[in-house]
């Protein structure tokens, strides 16, 4: 099975699973990707901002917070899923959106106190705020802006009534990038944890 397939199959299996936000795995996938298209973003931030959670969707990944309360490290099982076929423009964005919101934590102001409950769950499991030191060396990844960029789609792609565009509508846009293979330099490398 082609990638894009496996994409779209994991989509057909838990993308109604709740993603605790009141919105389902699938709407809030949707609505990221439909926000980095209003915002012009290139294909690459595109496929990230509708992928980034998919790791979610791999050995109950999603519902290890609530179920077990460990973390499930979901943004590096999409990370492994989708690195041997898809640019790092693209893995980048989606394995570094955890530490997106660690960084944000540290360093902007009122950041944290946005958060919704669940991502304040999530955070507390995933080490919490970045200290000076993490946020520096984070800045100095070349995927940085990218990572922020997602994470900006991540949080506002969480609305009850946003018209988006269905998820067969990405399926050229998935299929260009694949096309383009792998292509992981030091610098994705060194953004995994
Ligand atoms: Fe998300």
């Amino acid at each position: 099975m082609n990638i894009v397939d496996r994409i779209y199959d994991l989509f057909a299996e838990f993308g109604g699973q709740d993603y605790g936000e009141d919105v389902s795995q699938r709407d809030h996938a949707l609505q990221c990707a439909c926000l980095a298209q209003r915002d012009g973003a290139p294909d690459t931030i595109v496929a990230a901002a509708l992928l980034h959670d998919i790791g979610q969707f791999i050995d109950c990944a999603g519902a290890q917070a609530e179920m077990s309360g460990t973390d499930g490290y979901h943004e590096q099982r999409g990370g492994a899923l989708l690195r041997p076929y898809f640019p790092s423009s693209v893995i980048a964005p989606i394995v570094m959106h955890v530490d997106a919101k660690r960084y944000l934590c540290a360093r902007e102001p009122g950041y944290r106190e946005a958060l919704s409950a669940a991502s304040e769950l999530s955070l507390r499991l995933q080490g919490g705020p970045f200290t000076p030191e993490e946020a520096g060396a984070f800045e100095k990844n070349i995927h940085f802006h990218d990572a922020i960029q997602v994470r900006r789609y991540d949080d506002a792609g969480k609305m009850k009534d946003m018209v988006v565009s269905p998820l067969e509508s990405y399926r050229d846009l998935l299929t260009r990038l694949a096309a383009q293979g792998a292509d992981h330099t030091g610098q994705e490398a060194a953004s995994d944890k």
